[in-house]
């Protein structure tokens, strides 16, 4: 009887009770109606008599112990819950992203937002395009080899209708639909059938640029470019052009800004010259003006494109294009107070 009784007191004092689940199943196994205790008791009639004081005193205390223990036991389960209870502030917010903006809006935002300070306004096309507005009526003659190097994607069904390979396609919506003077911007997706690595995607982002006026020359078009570079980057940059072939433009350029990583030292984004390329542009064909409506003989007028990713990598030194379609938070959120 005095084994069992301190095995008992044993247990008592070990047990833990994690849960009031646990602390129930340890009431019913001591002090329920058939619980080791009340067996305890029936079984005290036994003890002889010299024992009796003894074996009762340690019987009630074991009784007390686990009474105590369930008490004890009962106060901080209770109180833990509802401690929990209290730490839940039910007006806090729930733990969302808040959304940032794409670093390629943030860009062509500001692109736009330059421009329209010197009185551009922003004009769009459709993305499925026809041969007419993406090649035809920018002087790409059937058949020249200018359309090879656009990597066109095709509808199987209609060889007459794609994906525009530029935004270049919409100067000629522009100019069909409204008469000079004109001065816009043209953003927006372009699709090309290239491998995606780092520095290519088949998918990308354009923004052009055209202004046609009956006094426009080729020192617009650079003071304007000028203007953009120095806002877009600082007023430190650098530009240069080079002499270059676009159908659509007579003469052609390419705009290069010096390196905007090494100050021009030399790097490995400036393929160590100094320079880097940023956009094409030049004096818009007098062709193309033909084929939109527009008298060649009163009219002249400058365009230009660039790519939105080349100027945000150039930006915010990203090496890698693909980063701009993964939508990993962890890229998307440094831009956040932007
Ligand atoms: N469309 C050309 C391209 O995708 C970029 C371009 C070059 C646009 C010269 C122009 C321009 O408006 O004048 O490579």
């Amino acid at each position: 009887m005095k084994e069992r009784i301190s095995k008992y007191l044993q247990e008592v004092e070990n047990f833990k009770g994690e849960s009031l689940e646990q602390l129930e199943d340890f009431r019913i196994r001591f002090m329920s109606k058939k619980g080791l205790i009340p067996a305890l008791f029936a079984d005290f009639r036994n003890v002889p008599n010299e024992e009796k004081k003894e074996v009762g005193q340690q019987i009630n205390m074991l009784k007390n112990a686990i009474l105590e223990k369930m008490s004890s036991l009962k106060d901080k389960l209770t109180s833990s819950d509802e401690k929990t209870r209290d730490t839940i502030d039910l007006t806090l917010p729930v733990d969302s992203q808040v959304g940032t903006r794409h670093p390629l809006s943030i860009v062509r935002n500001e692109i736009i937002d330059i421009f329209s300070r010197i009185g551009f306004s922003v004009s769009e096309g459709p993305e499925i395009e026809d041969d007419f507005h993406n090649f035809t009526a920018l002087n790409f003659p059937p058949n020249h080899p200018a359309r090879d190097t656009q990597d066109t994607f095709f509808i199987e069904t209609d060889p007459d209708i794609l994906l525009r390979t530029h935004t270049s396609s919409v100067q000629i919506r522009v100019m069909q639909n409204s008469k000079p003077p004109i001065r816009t911007l043209l953003p927006g997706r372009v699709f090309r059938n290239e491998a995606i690595s780092a520095r290519a995607h088949c998918i990308f982002h354009q923004v052009e640029g055209l202004a046609v006026d009956t006094d426009i020359s080729f020192a617009d078009l650079k003071h304007t470019l000028y203007y953009f570079a120095k806002e877009m980057f600082d007023k430190e940059t650098k530009v240069r052009f080079r002499p270059s072939y676009f159908p659509f433009t007579e003469p052609s350029a390419e705009m290069d800004i010096s390196c905007n990583i090494c100050g021009g030292k030399g790097c490995n984004i400036c393929k160590y010259t100094g320079w880097v390329e940023i956009l094409g542009c030049g004096m818009v064909d007098p062709n193309v003006f033909d084929n939109c409506g527009i008298d060649n003989q009163k009219y002249t007028g400058y365009a230009f494109g660039m790519g939105i990713e080349r100027i945000t990598m150039l930006k915010y030194q990203i090496n890698d294009l693909r980063l701009f379609f993964e939508n990993d938070i962890r890229f998307l959120k440094q831009f956040e107070s932007l």
